[in-house]
């Protein structure tokens, strides 16, 4: 035969992976192919193939007899919207895309191959764990894959997406990237499964219950995103990856076209309502203040009393981290305080600047909290705000109390400027509790002392509930009008567009883990 034709027509029995009967069971589940995905994912015609004819090495359960060109990963390279990314996507009609040796090898050497050239790598997973016949070559192949994801963390963005089963010890690489993606009804991530599960605690749970897309979303906060189906997973990632830099030592890219809508920055003086003890929308805040339709919340279902996400202040990417009064009326807890660390932490290792809605009453009381450790996870917020070295602006729409105003991106923790807005209340505790402490024997000797504690919270109130004290001290750089916020946000990133700051020299610091 021609040696052309034979090159092409390996080519193609590569392309068919597990055949044609797996592909249509894949279909039948509302599954796409590894490739399909893969076209989907990178801009057409872009993808180029590394390691198609690659093949397992396994001589045991007559294995040697059952070789797909491959081994079940299509890996290599290409581009989303122009930009290089790294790519891997598991076949599971090949051997249930489960993970041999040669199969870590191949995500191995694109991995590499992100670190050396400075771009992502996007990992869609659908696998049914270590290559059983395999045994410890696979487990070594896991950790091969670990131990290069928690080098390039920091280095290089890494986004899981879960397409399919994502069990076992296999869950550590998608834990270890920066972002993960599941699909809705067709993946689940879990450590161990329901039969185990049943097994040891007599739990009767479901996959999909158990650690399905919406479980991680709502409770675990493993997973930062849901998608409907395959399409909508793989837009999702093309979307994400425009507000990154290609690796740490880039800034994100170009300032691109954008849109602001002028009536949105007097709507934002409609927004906070009279009563301070009313909730209000933060997100309505945040939206008047960036690019129109530039918000992408990260962690959207977990831990609903913060709000992250990515957004566009005149094209340029930011960060956002906001306190959210609709939820347990903005209070820090440990779920919030962990969603706020890790996102500032990704902001900071990319070079994305943060910018900080506050509105918050204190940290969440109660034995659950404080025996689950508040006191840690607490920390985990202040010391990532105190170590980020990006450029770093504060606005206090309303309360800022005790010690919630120093982990939220306060100066003395290195936030570069901190704006109030005339409502804002900055103060050690609310005035009731504090005219009760403070107050207590004028209260307790008083004819009417409701009335002496209502008299000593006013004047508490007008002491502290305002930003001037702060200003006063220079505590917040300006007192401004919410209007005010969008120029005065864009002036403050264009001031520290240079921003250089070191942190100092160290092997790394110890974060409250
Ligand atoms: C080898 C595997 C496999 C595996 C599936 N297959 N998982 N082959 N190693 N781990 C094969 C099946 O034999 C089958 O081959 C094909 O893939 C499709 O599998 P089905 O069972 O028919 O598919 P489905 O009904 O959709 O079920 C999917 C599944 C199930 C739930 C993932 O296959 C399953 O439970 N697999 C085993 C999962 C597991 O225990 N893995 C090891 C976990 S331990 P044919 O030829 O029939 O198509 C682990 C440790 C990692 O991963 C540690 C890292 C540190």
């Amino acid at each position: 035969m021609d040696k052309n034709q034979d090159l092409l027509n390996r080519r193609e029995a590569s392309k068919l992976g597990g055949g044609e009967a797996r592909i249509e069971k894949q279909h039948s589940q509302g599954k796409l192919t590894a490739r399909e995905r893969i076209e989907l994912l990178l801009d057409e015609g872009s993808f180029q193939e590394i390691g198609q004819f690659v093949e397992h090495r396994s001589t045991s359960f007559g294995l040697e007899k059952n070789k797909i060109p491959g081994d079940g990963v299509v890996t290599g390279f290409g581009r989303i919207h122009g930009r290089l990314i790294y790519v891997y996507s598991q076949d599971f009609t090949v051997l249930g895309g489960s993970l041999s040796e040669t199969h870590a090898e191949k995500i191995c050497r694109v991995m590499d191959l992100a670190m050396k050239n400075g771009a992502p790598v996007i990992g869609l997973n659908d696998s049914g764990g270590a290559r059983i016949q395999e045994g410890v070559v696979s487990l070594a192949g896991y950790a091969d894959i670990f131990y290069r994801n928690t080098r390039a963390s920091g280095v290089v963005p890494q986004i899981s997406v879960i397409m399919g089963p994502c069990a076992g010890g296999a869950v550590y690489s998608p834990a270890l990237t920066d972002f993960i993606i599941m699909v809705e009804d067709t993946s689940y991530m879990f450590v161990t499964g329901p039969n185990v599960v049943k097994t040891v605690t007599h739990e009767e749970v479901s996959s999909e219950d158990l650690g399905g897309a919406k479980a991680h979303a709502e409770k675990s906060g493993v997973n930062h995103f849901t998608a409907d189906n395959d399409v909508e997973a793989l837009k999702k990632v093309r979307d994400l990856i425009t507000f990154m830099p290609q690796n740490a030592n880039e800034l994100p890219p170009e300032p691109s076209i954008f849109d602001y809508t002028e009536s949105k920055a007097t709507t934002i003086n409609g927004i906070l309502p009279e009563n301070n003890q009313m909730p209000y929308d933060i997100r309505k805040v945040v939206d008047c203040v960036i690019d129109d339709n530039s918000f992408r919340e990260v962690h959207e279902d977990f831990a609903k009393n913060i709000v992250v996400g990515f957004a566009r202040i005149e094209g340029r990417t930011i960060g956002v981290v906001a306190n959210q009064p609709m939820a347990l009326a903005g209070v820090l807890d440990i779920d919030s305080s962990r969603k706020g660390a890790r996102f500032v932490r990704f902001c900071d290792a990319f070079n994305i600047p943060l910018l900080v809605f506050e509105d918050v009453p204190g940290f969440l009381p109660g034995t659950d909290q404080e025996w689950n450790g508040i006191i840690s996870n607490g920390a985990k917020l202040l010391f990532a705000f105190a170590e980020a070295t990006v450029p770093r602006i504060t606005v206090i729409t309303r309360k800022a109390y005790g010690g919630a105003f120093d982990v939220m991106n306060s100066k003395s923790i290195g936030a570069d400027l901190n704006y109030a807005w005339p409502t804002a209340e900055i103060a050690v505790m609310g005035a009731k509790g504090a005219a009760e402490i403070i107050f207590k024997r004028e209260i307790a000797a008083a004819e009417d002392p409701q009335a002496k504690w209502l008299e000593k919270e006013a004047e508490y109130a007008e002491m502290f509930a305002n930003p001037y004290r702060a200003a006063e001290r220079g505590i917040v750089d300006a007192v401004i009008l919410p209007e005010e916020t969008r120029e005065k946000v864009i002036a403050g990133f264009k001031m520290l567009e240079n921003k250089a700051e070191t942190l100092p020299q160290k092997k790394h610091g110890n974060i409250p883990l």
